[in-house]
């Protein structure tokens, strides 16, 4: 009977510890024609993650590396034109494209890693 290779482990977008509590990392996934830039919010034991990509007019929204968060710390805020995301949906609460959204991804968290369900 012929050997099966077994699937390789897939690769976590990083591990929920590298998210301090109440912020957001920015992640360059995948590579080529295919990569994506992606953010990874953290609330606890839980994280969000969005395409870097705000509906307004597309740029990504962070002001430095991973400097998601508007500064009460309580939404997602587009460093270009300041619209307010909720940090759980990703639904644009104020701003040029309020009642949008980010582009939402799947994840889930395994032993305090954060993988991309594809
Ligand atoms: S590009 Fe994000 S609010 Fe304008």
């Amino acid at each position: 009977m012929p050997e099966v290779a077994a699937a390789p482990a897939p690769s976590p977008l990083c591990r929920l510890d590298d998210i301090p509590d109440g912020q957001a990392k920015g992640i360059s996934w995948g590579g080529g024609a295919a990569r994506e830039d992606i953010l990874v919010a953290r609330r606890g034991d839980a994280a969000y993650a969005y395409r870097n990509r705000c509906p307004h007019v597309g740029t990504t929204l962070d002001w430095t590396p991973d400097r998601f968060m508007s500064a009460d710390g309580l939404h997602l805020q587009c460093a270009t034109h300041g619209a307010l995301f909720r940090v759980e949906d990703g639904f644009c609460l104020r701003g040029p494209c309020a009642g949008r959204s980010l582009s939402a991804l799947l994840i889930r968290v395994t032993d305090g890693a954060v993988y991309l369900d594809e």
